[in-house]
């Protein structure tokens, strides 16, 4: 039977990808975002809104406005299988410039839309964490049960604050299924413009230098948007009742070094490298055990970092600006 889901952050890079899948198997979605144009432009929102109309219009509506609006939660929420919340301000380096507003929309939003969903009886609430709630204090791999009360930016601490609000409020209704996903590093086509490996790649085919942060040394568990697309079904479908997390990571984590060698290999270019000072808020490594999502959501991850850099490759070379 076909389900009709309210998506918050349906027309991001992770939210425009997830639409499609669902909308490919048959299900109805309801989007609401506030199409920002930060960090990045909002053209991109609108593009990916006006191409799933074209697919699937019939089963795909966007509504315009803010995750904290309460109203807007309720009418939206209402008679859906389930709320599916990845709206949200996503990026550690902006959170330093306005944490308080990282906190309205990360926080505020998420009780707002669980509240609303909650009341609307939903028995599914899906939210879109980070692997940045672990910090630098987590032993790695890190796994779900690790503490993460040592974050390192505002962004991080604000998914962290959600995922203690989606625990806490749980208890109201504890037959309901609350996957909490944590997201290592997606990448992809459409991908994000300001991320590493689409603006690096970006610059590597156009024969410009990149900017690499401390001594190359850096790792991070770098996760293709189909294995997130495919976690985030898995979760849908299977996450078993609670508020639990999951990480959803590739589990093989590189370098920035190792990642430059393999982006030069996939553009077929070599790569110039400018040096800069490691950023505040970005944490050494990044590196996701992945046993649980693997045993309780049947998921893990297929994509290879060289067949994902492809892929990217192949994107920006079929959509240059
Ligand atoms: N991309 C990653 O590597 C990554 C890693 C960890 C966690 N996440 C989380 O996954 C989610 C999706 O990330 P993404 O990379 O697709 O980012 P994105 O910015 O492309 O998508 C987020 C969407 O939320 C919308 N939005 C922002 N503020 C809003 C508000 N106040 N009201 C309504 N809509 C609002 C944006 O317009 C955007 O379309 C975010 O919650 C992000 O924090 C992403």
């Amino acid at each position: 039977m076909s389900s009709t889901w309210f998506l918050t952050g349906g027309v991001g890079f992770i939210g425009h990808h997830l639409s499609r899948a669902l909308l490919q198997r048959g299900d109805t979605v309801r989007v609401l975002d506030d199409f920002s144009n930060e960090p990045y432009p909002e053209r991109l929102k609108r593009r990916h809104a006006e191409v799933l109309q074209k697919e699937h219009g019939d089963r795909f509506s966007v509504e315009e406005g803010c995750v904290t609006n309460r109203e807007l939660a309720a009418r939206l929420s209402a008679g859906v299988t389930g709320v599916l919340h990845l709206a949200g301000l996503a990026g550690v380096r902006p959170s330093f410039v306005d944490p308080a507003r990282y906190q309205d929309v990360n926080v505020e939003g998420t009780a707002v839309q669980l509240q609303a969903a909650q009341n609307a009886g939903c028995s599914l609430f899906l939210f879109a964490s980070s692997s940045s709630v672990y910090g630098n204090a987590t032993p790695l791999p890190a796994t779900e049960d690790a503490p993460a009360i040592v974050p390192e930016s505002p962004y991080a601490a604000s998914k962290r604050s959600a995922e203690l609000v989606v625990s806490s409020m749980l208890r109201k209704t504890p037959e309901m299924r609350a996957p909490m996903l944590r997201f290592f590093t997606v990448y992809g086509p459409w991908q994000r413009p300001e991320m590493a490996i689409t603006s690096f790649l970006r610059k590597i085919l156009a024969g410009r230098p990149i900017t690499m942060f401390g001594d190359g040394s850096m790792r991070r568990d770098f996760t293709h948007i189909e294995d997130i697309v495919r976690g985030l079904v898995a979760a849908i479908d299977q996450a078993p009742k609670g508020a639990r997390p999951y990480n959803l990571g590739s589990g093989a984590p590189v370098t920035l070094a190792e990642l430059v060698d393999a982006m030069s290999r996939a553009a077929n270019r070599p790569v110039t490298i400018e040096r800069a000072p490691v950023p505040l808020g970005d944490v050494d490594a990044t590196f996701a055990d992945i046993t649980r999502a693997r045993e309780e959501l049947g998921w893990s991850p297929r994509v290879k970092l060289d067949d994902g850099l492809a892929s990217v490759v192949d994107w920006l070379q079929r959509e240059p600006s």
